[in-house]
Formats: structure tokens, sequence, C-alpha cells
């Protein structure tokens, strides 16, 4: 086991190990503890109080476990549950929605206008779209509802579409990520949602959209949008390292070491989870967190 720091990273099943396949070459001096709740996945679909219990025992298991810093690499968890979350544990909490928001914006360096709080949406009289970027996010139904992504953009002075992609985590848990029907569900929900803004940057909002990341670029280009697709995922291990690592890079000659707990099918996460995180998983315990 590595000498720095461990690393609790938690998602509702395999996708936050998109979110851990980017942190190990980043953070490589840690340890990292991931936790799958795969027993109760999705949940995209659920309500706030279930998804704020599941997500607190989730962390309560991490920091009990030895985590010295969490990750939600869930972004349902983050949206609904991230105040619960960093009430009940007592080590620093990093969630996926700002650090997602924030690179969004960071991207988009040449119509970045000053700091202007948008009024928000609805009642409000229309922001000038031509001067604050437009952004896309894809995410869960939970996600959408709670419009976290669009609190947070309009705080970065953004204006965010928010659109919620219910049978993408499906099809990516199926492993259908080249398949023609993931092609034409993307088609059906980009091409109404770009009926609706004309973004600059399609957020992925959800773990388990990196994993289609070229199909959904793809798929904007056939629709004649040249929005660049922003990762939170890679967005958020960035902000880990910069907390962990300061300005000094992590020594990449020591490798990370990790264990993974799923509190469902081991095989399965083993199987699974292998495409997720881009490399074999040797190991996984299962864990039982109740109902
Ligand atoms: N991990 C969830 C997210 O990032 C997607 C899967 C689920 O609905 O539980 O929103």
């Amino acid at each position: 086991m590595s000498s720095g720091p461990t690393i609790g990273v938690f998602d509702s099943g395999f996708g936050g190990l998109t979110v851990l396949r980017a942190l190990l070459p980043l953070v490589s001096s840690a340890h990292y503890i991931y936790l799958g709740d795969t027993a109760r996945l999705p949940y995209g679909s659920k309500s706030r109080e279930t998804i704020a219990r599941y997500a607190v025992e989730s962390a309560h298991f991490l920091e009990a476990r030895g985590a010295d810093l969490l990750v939600i690499a869930c972004n349902t968890a983050t949206a609904l549950a991230l105040d619960d979350i960093r009430h009940a544990v007592n080590i620093p909490v990093i969630g996926v929605i700002e650090p997602g928001a924030r690179t969004a914006l960071e991207a988009l360096p040449q119509i970045r206008v000053p700091h202007v709080p948008l009024l928000g949406h609805g009642s409000a009289p229309n922001p000038d779209v031509s001067t604050h970027p437009q952004i896309l996010v894809l995410a869960t139904t939970a996600t959408v509802q709670s419009h976290a992504y669009r609190a947070e953009c309009d705080a970065l002075g953004m204006i965010a579409t928010e659109v919620a992609c219910p049978l993408l985590v499906p099809l990516v848990e199926e492993g259908w990520t080249g398949h023609h029907v993931t092609r034409e569900v993307l088609r059906i929900y980009l091409s109404e949602a770009l009926t609706e803004c004309a973004p600059h940057a399609v957020l992925l909002g959800c773990t388990h959209y990196p994993l289609i990341a070229a199909a959904i670029e793809a798929m904007l280009r056939e629709l004649g949008s040249d929005a660049i697709v922003i990762d939170s995922a890679a967005a958020t291990a960035r902000v880990v390292a910069r907390t962990l690592n300061g300005p000094t890079p992590s020594n990449p000659s020591q490798p990370a070491t990790f264990e993974c707990f799923a509190t469902d099918s081991v095989e399965k996460f083993q199987r699974l989870g292998s495409i997720f995180l881009g490399q074999p998983i040797p190991k996984v315990e299962l864990l039982d967190l109740g109902g």
C-alpha cells in the first residue's frame, strides 16, 4: 500500500471508475478505496431523500475504512446529497459538479465575460445569450431536476440548458458504447436539445457518459454543432490533484494502489468495471450496506 493519502471514491455503481481512472496517474502517491453501490443503482431515478440516505451510508463506510478525503464521483449524489455527506463525515469532500462547470468556463476563454450572476430562468428577464457562454448539460433525471448544474453555471456567468438522458446509463451498462442503437438514442436526445439551445460546450454530467464521449462528439458534429465536450471525471481528478499535490506533480514512478468494494455481484463489477477503469480489477469485495 502507498505511503500517501487514502482517498475514498464513491459512486452508485461502476461509472465513478472513470473518475478513479483519471485520478490514478494524477495522484499516484495515494491509496484508493472505491465503493460502487451497485445493489442500489440507479440513483438517477430516485428521490432526494433516498439518494442522500444511500450516499451518507457509503460515505460513513469509506471514512471508517480510513479515507482522508472523499471524492463523490457520482453526479446524482453530488447534485442531491453533497451537503448531507459533508455534514455526515469529518473529512474533506469533493463532488463532481463544480469542477465540471469550472472546466467548461476555463475551456471557453474566447467568450468568457466579466462575472455577472444571472438572475435565474423562468420569470427573470432573458439574459443576453450572446455574451454568456451557453452550456448543454447531459445528466440523469434526478440531477436535471435538482438544477444543481444550472445553479453552478449561473454562479459562473454561464447559461445552462439541462437535458435528462435516462436511456444512456443502461446502454453503457450493457457495454453498447459503439452500438448503432446508442448512436440513434444520442441523435434523438441531442437533436431535441439543439432545438432549445446553441451550446458552446456540452458538459457530461453523468459518470457513464465519458465512455461514450466520442460518440457524443461525433453526433454533435453530424447535427451541425461545434460544441466542445467537457468530461467532469477528468475535471474532478484535476481538482483532487491540485488539493493534494499543490503545484507539485505526483511522482509517476510510484504507482497508485486501489481496492474495490461493491454492494452487488463482484463478478459483474470486475467484468464491467475493468472497462470503465481501463485496466483489470484483480479483486472486488462484497459489501452489505443494507436496503
Ligand atoms: N452515477 C450516476 C451519475 O453520475 C449515474 C448512474 C445512476 O443513475 O446511478 O449521475
